[in-house]
């Protein structure tokens, strides 16, 4: 039976991409390995999750190990869905060096993978990009067809840059390669670095949130089934140009002030923030806004989920989860 191979399976868009992919019947092979870069209790107990269930089997292994990784070749995998990388804009002025080796090696020894697997099993390689590759653009919504040449942090550069291996094996070997640009993916199970469990979490606590550029900021934030939704139809339709690489966004195309997503928040929890408005963050960018006519026409991905249903759903797991 062919399978379906999911990198950072035991991450947040990785472990919902499994149980979607299994839920239609796909056999799953998770890879992760179980980083550290925040609490592996959540990476573990969404693991237990898909370990418990039938066709899915994991391996912990680094993708950037490449004698590790190369060892996937001789299994009979149809399709690449890679999503393990070094998260997270403001870490990547603290540790340069994890996002060189998980997003630029990792990219390569995946690309390296397909390759290996190219002639006999494998279909598509889909892999995780960014918003965050838009930088500073004025220009919003942010189309796939504007210039992406001048990213704000490193991570965005590493993502660019998983962009452009991507389409030179596409080029040379005919590798068919979707790359799809995440924005602000939000939801149950989800990143405990990112806004909203750290406000979910400070609230709960009756702590004082910080927010940044004095609530002068705009996200297209997107609900995890949206995304979900949107990576297995670009799955299921590998890139056929010439060469055979294309780019989504992968964004709800709604530009919410970040003022307006906390108040969902409040309104969900009951109980009012405390808020320190501070100065922008280095490596940030002001707004994001996704422009999906591509997306639409090409995949059929049409987000159903907006903010005011998205987070009482988040905030429900987030109270079971943490207990508060
Ligand atoms: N969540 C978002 O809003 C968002 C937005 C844009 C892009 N993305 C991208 O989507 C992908 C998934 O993000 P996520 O939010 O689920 O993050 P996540 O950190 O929850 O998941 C990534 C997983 O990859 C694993 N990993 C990291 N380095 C690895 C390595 N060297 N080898 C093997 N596994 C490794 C981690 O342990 C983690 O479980 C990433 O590529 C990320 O850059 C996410």
């Amino acid at each position: 039976m062919a399978e379906i191979l999911v990198t950072g399976a035991a991450g947040f868009i990785g472990a919902a991409v499994c149980h979607a992919l299994l839920a239609r019947g796909d056999h799953v092979v998770g890879v992760d390995n179980l980083s550290d870069y925040y609490d592996t209790k959540l990476k573990d107990a969404r693991l237990a999750q898909l370990t418990a269930r039938r066709n899915f089997s994991f391996h912990k292994a680094d993708i950037a190990d490449k004698d590790a990784m190369l060892g996937f070749a001789g299994r009979d995998i149809a399709g690449i869905v890679h999503l393990a990388a070094q998260p997270g804009v403001r870490y990547s002025l603290e540790n340069p060096f994890a996002y060189v080796t998980a997003n630029v090696m990792g990219q390569a020894v995946m690309l390296e993978l397909a390759r290996a697997l190219k002639n006999s099993t494998l279909k598509h390689f889909v892999y995780a990009s960014s918003s965050s590759v838009y930088g500073a653009n004025r220009k919003t919504p942010f189309a796939v067809g504007d210039a992406v040449d001048h990213p704000n942090s490193l991570y965005a550069a590493t993502k660019r840059a998983d962009e452009l291996f991507a389409h030179t094996y596409a080029h040379l070997y005919g590798i068919a390669c979707t790359g799809l640009r995440f924005f602000t993916v939000y939801g149950p199970w989800g990143r405990p670095d990112m806004a909203p469990i750290l406000f979910a979490g400070a609230i709960a606590r009756g702590e004082p949130i910080k927010v940044f550029n004095h609530g002068e900021m705009w996200r297209d934030f997107t609900y995890i089934d949206d995304i979900v939704a949107g990576v297995l139809r670009a799955l299921d339709r590998p890139a056929d140009g010439a060469p055979p690489h294309a780019l989504y966004n992968l964004g709800n195309n709604k530009s919410e002030k970040l003022t307006d997503f906390i108040a969902e928040i409040e309104k969900a929890m009951g109980k009012k923030a405390e808020k320190i408005m501070a100065p922008m963050q280095p490596g940030d960018v002001p707004a994001t806004y996704a422009d999906i006519e591509a997306s639409s026409r090409d995949l059929g991905f049409a987000p159903t989920t907006p903010i005011s249903v998205g987070i009482p759903k988040f905030i429900a797991w987030f109270r079971d989860y943490y207990r508060v």
